[in-house]
């Protein structure tokens, strides 16, 4: 992974202005619609849901309700001095950084191994595999947590470490992460590259993580929005960086490459305290942000074809999200204008791979960007595409839209944190 200062990006010496590559993965959920489970793991997230929301506190603000099973790319970050390298997941969906402690899952308990890991179909997705029935025969199978597999943070190896110690809890979809907090110094990159270093910043470190994250590549999340975002409002590491001057300019940009369900690959740059001029075209315009938590704005309309949508909606900008989510009146009205049909088991619309259409436009204040068909018609096997939305209700608060990958994809987004705003260029390539 390269991360380097672009010198001549702003002629300076002294330029603060860093790049950090992205790997591209396939998703979970992607590899389970491929093998068939999605509908059954869809069940049991319901089956979930419905189970929470008899309990008072399940809508908790500025948390994520997905599982981060869509999550396509990827960067390194380390910790601390000498520095301890985590792989995360680079968020702007979320504003909480965590990652897991060298005592995550120590206080283990049976809860690591939840019941839809002794179905094996899951298991093998889902769980960590000393979980699953075929291996629980097994004499003297370790004890099952979602830990063991990630690198974990040790406080006592770092020079630069400050104690905090409050708890925190973020709850997701079907589980949560939770741990206590602590202050070091947080690299975005590679060790050995050059990173925007920055010093004494709080994140979380987790002493139990959902068990569903024991089959994900990554170590943790590194959220990337504003502080009113984040769970016990603690500081992001980027906004912890721009309040220390880290940067030439208070935003970043984000570069995504369109590369199919392929693993490893490289697929991006986050360019930090610039404009990336590299990978992006012109900008074409900023928006204000309506609300400063989410990257959130207004988006005016949406259509394709001969269907268009004008009630205007608040949107928010999500690199955590692998498809566009909206109210479902208007996501089916687009998958019918495309000929994609909802199937309600796989909780997706399906569409022939074939399907031409001119692209999908969306228009934010008063300009129309356009989404091509490749981005939004993604394979999903035996020559069967996946219409790139999803019916999404945030609960009658919040914004109505999310912009994810696809729109990402085709348009380089500038999150301005200093202006509040959001900028579009074309992606190179896209
Ligand atoms: C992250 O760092 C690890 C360990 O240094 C390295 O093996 C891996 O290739 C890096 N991954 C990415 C996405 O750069």
């Amino acid at each position: 992974m390269k991360l380097l200062v672009l010198l001549a990006l702003v002629g300076l010496a002294s330029a603060a202005v860093y790049q950090h590559s992205l790997t591209k993965i396939t998703s979970k959920r992607s590899k389970m619609i491929k093998a068939g489970t999605w509908p059954a793991y869809l069940k049991y997230k319901e089956f979930l849901r419905l189970a929470k929301t008899k309990t008072a506190n399940f809508q908790s603000v500025g948390q994520k309700v997905n599982d981060y099973e869509d999550l396509e790319y990827v960067g390194n970050i380390t910790i601390g001095t000498p520095a301890q390298t985590f792989l995360v997941i680079l968020d702007t969906g979320s504003a909480n950084l965590w990652v897991p402690d060298t005592t995550c899952g120590a206080g283990g308990g049976g809860s690591d191994c939840p019941d839809y890991c002794s179905d094996e179909t899951f298991c093998e997705f889902l769980c960590d595999q000393s979980c699953c029935s075929s291996k629980k025969s097994l004499p003297a199978a370790p004890k099952a947590n979602a830990c063991s597999t990630k690198h974990k943070f040790d406080s006592s190896k770092s020079s630069t470490y400050q104690k905090d110690g409050t708890s925190w809890n973020i709850q997701y979809g079907t589980g949560s992460a939770s741990g206590f907090q602590g202050l070091d110094t947080i690299a975005f990159g590679d060790a050995g590259t050059t990173q925007l270093t920055v010093p004494k910043t709080t994140f979380g470190q987790a002493t139990s993580i959902a068990s569903f994250f024991a089959q994900d590549p990554i170590d943790g999340i590194l959220g990337l929005a504003f502080t009113s975002l984040a769970v016990n409002n603690v500081v992001p590491p980027l906004i912890n960086a721009i309040n220390q001057n880290l940067l030439d300019k208070p935003l970043f940009t984000v570069y995504l490459q369109e590369k199919g369900a392929v693993d490893n690959v490289p697929g991006g740059v986050y360019t930090y305290g610039a404009v990336d001029t590299q990978n992006c075209g012109a900008v074409i315009a900023y928006q204000k942000l309506s609300s400063a938590t989410y990257y959130q704005f207004k988006m005016d309309a949406i259509g394709v074809g001969s269907y268009s949508s004008s009630t205007g909606w608040d949107v928010i900008s999500d690199t955590g999200t692998s498809f566009i989510g909206g109210p479902q009146d208007v996501t089916d009205a687009l998958a019918k204008a495309v000929g994609a049909t909802y199937d309600d088991n796989y909780g997706t619309y399906f569409a022939d791979c074939k399907s031409s259409f001119t692209g999908v436009t969306v228009t934010i204040g008063g300009k129309v960007y356009t989404i091509s068909s490749k981005q939004v018609l993604v394979d999903a096997g035996n020559g069967q595409c996946e219409f790139a939305f999803f019916p999404f209700d945030f609960g009658g608060y919040g914004p109505a839209w999310i912009l994810g990958d696809p729109f990402i994809r085709q348009y380089c987004q500038v999150y301005n944190i200093g202006e509040k705003s959001i900028g579009f260029a074309p992606a190179n390539g896209a």
